[in-house]
Order: C-alpha cells, then structure tokens, then sequence
C-alpha cells in the first residue's frame, strides 16, 4: 500500500514588533531605497526580549492543530526545522511538546537553516509512508534576530523572526506530499554560518569582543549558490513526481530575496501569478519562511484544493531542497 501525506492544517506567528527600511536606517548605514530595491522588503517582525523560538513555534502549532480538528494528544511526532533553539538542549520541539500537551508524540529539532521545514517535510513524508507515524507536526520557527550583528548592515537587513507549521496526515488518497528532494553541498559552509559559541570555538570574552557569536555571510557568493541550488531542487522534486513546469499551479520559494525569486520564475517560465511573494512584509525568516508563505497563500485563496504546489528552499550547509505537494484542504 502506498501511503502519502496530505497536509490537513496550516498556521503561522510572527511577532507583533514590527522593524520597517526606515527604522534601520536609524540603526546603521541604509537606506530604505537599497534594502527595497536589493532584497525586496519593506519590513519584518522581531521578537522581543522575552520570546523564544518555542513561543513562535507553539502559536504556529496551536493554529495548525485548530484548522486540522485533531486533539494534541493525536500527533505522533513534532519536528521543529531551527537554527535559533531556544536552548542547545532540550530541543525546542519539546518545549512546544509540552506547551500543547501532545502527550504521545516524539519530538526533536532538526538543523539545515533555511531548509528546514522542507527537510523536516521530506522525513516526514517517509516516517508517515513507512506507517511509522500518522499524524506529524512539522514546524519552521526562527528567531535570527537573536543571532544578528545589530552594528553588521551587511546582515542585519535580510532577516525577520517568524513560526509556521503544518499538520501532515496519513491517506491512501493519490494527494499530499508528491515527492520531494533535499541535498547539500557542504564545500561551502564557509560561507554562511555563525562561527562561534558551539563547541568548536565555544563562547569566550574574545568572542564577544569579535562578534563571531553572530551570523556571517558573503551574500553575492550565497546568491549565486542559491539560484543554482533551488533550480537543482525543483528541477529533481517535479521529475520525481513525473510532473513538468506547466502542470504547476503556484510556487512558494524560500523567501530570501526578490531577485533570487524572480531568478527562478524567469527559468521555469511562470508568471507572476503563479509565484508567491510576502518578503516585503516578514524579510527572510529562515525555516518558517515556507510555512508562512503557504498559510498566507491558502488565506488568500492563491492556492486551492487540487493545486499543485511546488516549495523550494536553500539555506546555510549549503542544504538545498524542493517538494511537490498536491493541495489538499
Ligand atoms: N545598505 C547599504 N549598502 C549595503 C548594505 C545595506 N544594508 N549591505 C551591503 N551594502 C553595500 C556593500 O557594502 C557593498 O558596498 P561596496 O560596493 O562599497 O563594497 C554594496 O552594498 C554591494 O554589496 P553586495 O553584497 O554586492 O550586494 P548584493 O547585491 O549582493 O546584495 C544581499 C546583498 C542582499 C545580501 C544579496 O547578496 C543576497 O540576498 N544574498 C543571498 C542571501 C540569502 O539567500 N540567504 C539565504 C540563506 S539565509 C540562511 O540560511 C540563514
């Protein structure tokens, strides 16, 4: 029996605080003028000093469970895709865990950056098809500005803090996760990381004195690594599901940059209609960029019961990935 995963709830927080261009440029050297114009955004929400990554990512949950109609009680597992955990351990899924009383779930964190809610789909998708797991929460939630040089423009323009989440459910129906593909080119880890306060080189006064506790990027190297690796993603996701450019209904990439997305949606041949876009409003949010992105578009009624949706997201490793969903709520 070939058993797929349809997704049955979606939902989404992001913080109240709101950080506009004009804001920033009273920060560091910007202009509302550059951060439009380079990367799309407007402006993006940023968690205050008391909230955590789990708080984002349990109002997600909440809001996924309540569109799904099951109990907590019901999820058979909780994976939250982050990079900003609340704590090195306990993993913040078991912090959401128990913040929604999913009393009989597994849960554990996965880290590949941006990617990680579509990594976190494609395991997903296999433990539900392997009759491992029934009903499986997979969650994207970040708070980069935790790990932003606030003195660093370079950076300190690009992200926003966010949680999205989704309820994936077993069905025997032909719907749901299509297919998917996620790889990594680990060449390039120099390029994207946060250097220090891991065990490699754990906190210290020199740290703090260099600023390596905070996010690193040479962004035109990761541009470039990131057009070819979601083109690469999609390219194997839809030829696994046997589908081509034409049959898709919308796509939802990851939302780093306006130019990266219109990249991609010139090669694949789609207008602008059938891409979706809300970096202006949230900047890069980093694993819930997709989550977010797809509850808004189900909100708007941009993507309707039979689509075929296509994700596709790329993130610090280099971790790549794309998936082929069937709609199906
Ligand atoms: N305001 C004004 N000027 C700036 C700013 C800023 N905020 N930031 C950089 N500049 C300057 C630079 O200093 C440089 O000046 P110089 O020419 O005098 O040296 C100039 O603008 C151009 O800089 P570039 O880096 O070449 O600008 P680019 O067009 O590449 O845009 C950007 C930079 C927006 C970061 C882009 O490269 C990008 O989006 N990269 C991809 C990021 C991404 O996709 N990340 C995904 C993964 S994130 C994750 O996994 C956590």
């Amino acid at each position: 029996m070939n058993i797929k995963s349809k997704i049955i709830g979606v939902g989404f927080t992001a913080p109240e605080k709101i950080l506009t261009n004009k804001d920033l440029e009273k920060i560091v050297e910007t202009s509302d003028e550059w951060i439009k114009s380079r990367t799309g955004m407007s402006e993006r929400h940023i968690a205050d000093e008391k909230t955590a990554t789990s708080d984002l990512a349990t109002g997600a949950a909440l809001k996924a469970l309540e569109m799904a109609k099951i109990g907590p009680e019901e999820i058979d597992l909780i994976m939250v895709g982050t990079v900003s955990p609340d704590m090195f351990f306990p993993s913040t899924a078991c912090f959401v865990q128990n913040n929604i009383k999913a009393v009989k779930a597994a849960a554990f964190d996965l880290s590949a950056a941006c990617s990680g809610f579509i990594y976190g789909l494609s395991l997903a998708k296999g433990m539900i098809a392997s009759g491992e797991a029934k009903n499986i929460l997979v969650i994207g939630a970040d708070c980069l500005s935790k790990l932003t040089d606030w003195t660093d423009r370079n950076t300190c323009v690009l992200f926003g803090d966010g949680a999205g989440a989704v309820v994936l459910q077993a069905t025997e129906e032909d719907t749901g996760v299509l297919s998917s593909h996620i790889f990594s080119d680990a060449s390039k880890t120099h390029l994207l990381q946060v250097p220090a306060g891991g065990s490699r080189t754990p906190f210290s006064v020199e740290v703090l004195e260099q600023r390596t506790n905070f996010i690193k990027m040479e962004g035109n190297e990761v541009f470039k690594n990131a057009v070819k690796g979601m083109e690469r993603a999609i390219d194997a996701a839809l030829n696994k599901a046997g589908l081509k450019y034409e049959d898709v209904s919308l796509v939802i990439p990851h939302q780093a940059n306006i130019r990266i997305i219109e990249s991609i949606a010139k090669r694949m041949k789609l207008p602008p209609e059938k891409v979706f876009i809300n970096l202006d409003k949230y900047g890069n949010t980093s694993s819930a960029s997709i989550p977010i992105a797809m509850t808004e578009a189900y909100a708007s009624g941009k993507l309707k019961k039979g689509d075929i949706l296509v994700i596709t997201a790329f993130g610090a490793g280099f971790t790549m990935g794309a998936a082929v969903i069937r709609w199906s709520i």
